[in-house]
């Protein structure tokens, strides 16, 4: 086991995935409570993140001191390096050298950090993100890579296996991190690498038991991969004190209700609630055009839909929810505590308040290709666990200019078949997100002998890793001749189709 100390830089948790990518188990505490978790956990080696505060400032957060006393390995990282340094003797200086993005350093000497990546001479692409340096080392220490803006870009103290870097080997800019981590885990710290997805299955039914005990929890289905994946676990964990409430809100893709539903029900036998409020959301939603107000009614209803709904089963002290990593920001404020930011997009983010109940979330440190992993790992089937994302208010927001269930039942058809020759040309995995938007636009065409006067049907697809950022898909014409043809000819309502070519930013994803 590895303890990671975290000061409260952005990107932590890419340290705790690359030692998990590593095969070792890791947990991240924020630098206030690290002493307790050490004793507690007694780790094989400590990792210290980086972090925005400076060491030279009074009151600036370090490790405990017992880390340094326990003869385990130690790894700093940016911040980590500095308050090491601090801590044990050396000095930092503040600003005027600051280092960000991109920058190279050349290896020293010979260290078991670099073993089997590095040889002494050689250069190396690293990212760097620093204001301070190291400008003196502590006793023991020896230089062991450099760079322009940082002499002590990398640096060791063999016999006491403490090591620290001004770089940041876990950012995928420093193309050899995750070798030089993984040469920390396992040859310096000694662990074994054996730790898996399926590890994790079982360590986190554990937490949810001992959160739990006997209480009961209710969690809501979307239909999405992540409160599906967070759904059966913790109904492994805790079987049938888990009961799942499903809003249908009658905006979901064609058949994918009955499959939710059917998933739940027959294949894991689930207890499941399964609400049909189509009416609800689609006669309140009627006439609106406004997306925001399209959103903030479809999230108002599904809290309102929901609580009823939780009340009628009763009892629940837990509300478990299927939040990821990158939903969640984590901040480590240098006066409380953590605090916790939402990031935006998140529909219900009102209801732990409002239910006032505490919250199970057992895949808060997985990003999404780990909770797909984990997954697989629990069964559930590839076509589920792949799947596109979907967004909250669902068919709504690709419906610009407000809503009718005849535009839904349209737009559901070409989405269905849209889909279907994606699938069939074998572009799904290569793919973000796709689907397609009803425009509130009629315009003139010809079929057979007749004029027709319909809808026009938008195609979009994007490529992007974390849809923050996005390309449009660069489709053979062939295949969009091909899927414009058969929503053309099997989709009534629909006379025309276009392809939309814009990139996030300036576009985003969605068309609301
Ligand atoms: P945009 O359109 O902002 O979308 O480029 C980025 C990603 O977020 C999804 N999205 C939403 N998801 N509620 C959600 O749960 C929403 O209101 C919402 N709006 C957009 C979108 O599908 C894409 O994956």
């Amino acid at each position: 086991r590895i303890l990671i100390i975290d000061f409260g830089s952005q990107v932590t948790q890419l340290i705790a995935r690359r030692v998990r990518e590593a095969g070792v188990y890791s947990e991240i505490v924020p630098f206030q409570s690290a002493e307790s978790a050490f004793h507690d956990m007694k780790p094989k080696a400590v990792i210290l993140s980086g972090g925005p505060a400076s060491t030279t400032e009074m009151g600036s957060p370090r490790a405990p001191k017992a880390i340094y006393d326990a003869g385990i390995p130690v790894l700093g990282i940016c911040y980590g390096e500095q308050t090491m340094c601090a801590e044990l003797g050396g000095a930092v200086e503040a600003g005027n050298h600051r280092e960000f993005g991109r920058a190279y350093i050349e290896v020293k000497e010979k260290s078991p950090l670099f073993e089997g990546v590095w040889d002494i001479g050689t250069r190396h692409q690293v990212w760097m993100s620093h204001g301070d340096r190291v400008t003196a080392l502590p006793e023991g220490f020896r230089v062991i890579a450099t760079s322009e803006g940082a002499p002590f870009a990398a640096i060791a103290d063999e016999a006491r296996r403490f090591y620290a870097v001004q770089f940041h080997p876990e950012v995928v800019h420093t193309p050899d991190g995750a070798r030089l981590l993984r040469n920390f885990v396992h040859g310096i710290a000694g662990c074994a690498g054996d730790w898996t997805m399926a590890s994790f299955r079982e360590d986190a039914k554990a937490r949810i038991r001992a959160q739990v005990g006997d209480g009961k929890v209710i969690c809501g289905l979307s239909g999405g991969v992540d409160s599906a994946v967070a759904a059966v676990l913790i109904h492994e964990a805790i079987g049938d004190q888990l009961t799942c409430i499903f809003v249908d809100h009658g905006l979901m893709r064609m058949n994918e209700a009955e499959q939710v539903v059917s998933l739940f029900r027959n294949h894991y036998n689930i207890p499941l609630v399964h609400v049909d409020a189509a009416d609800t959301f689609i006669d309140a939603l009627e006439g609106e055009t406004d997306p925001e107000v399209k959103r903030k009614t479809i999230g108002r209803l599904f809290i309102e839909v929901f609580e009823a709904e939780a009340k009628k089963i009763g009892g629940a002290q837990f509300l478990a929810q299927g939040t990821l990593y990158p939903d969640v920001i984590e901040s480590v404020s240098f006066t409380g505590g953590p605090s916790v930011t939402i990031k935006s997009h998140h529909n219900v983010g009102g209801l732990p308040e409002r239910m006032n109940m505490a919250l199970v979330e057992p895949l808060r440190e997985l990003f999404k290709d780990e909770v797909r992993a984990l997954g697989r790992e629990l069964g559930l089937p590839e076509a589920f666990v792949g799947r596109h994302p979907f967004p909250g208010p669902g068919l709504a927001i690709r419906c610009p200019g407000g809503i009718t269930r005849a535009k839904l039942d349209i737009l559901r058809q070409a989405d269905a078949i849209y889909l279907d020759e994606i699938r069939k040309a074998g572009l799904y995995d290569a793919i973000w997100q796709a689907f397609a938007v009803l425009l509130p636009v009629q315009t003139v065409g010809v079929m057979g002998d007749g004029r027709t006067y319909e809808y026009v049907c938008a195609l979009r697809a994007v490529t992007s890793i974390d849809g923050m950022t996005a390309d449009f898909y660069h489709y053979d014409m062939e295949f969009l001749s091909r899927a414009a043809t058969r929503i053309i000819n099997e989709v009534k309502g629909i006379n025309r189709v276009v392809y939309d070519v814009t990139s996030k930013p300036p576009g985003t994803i969605e068309w609301e």
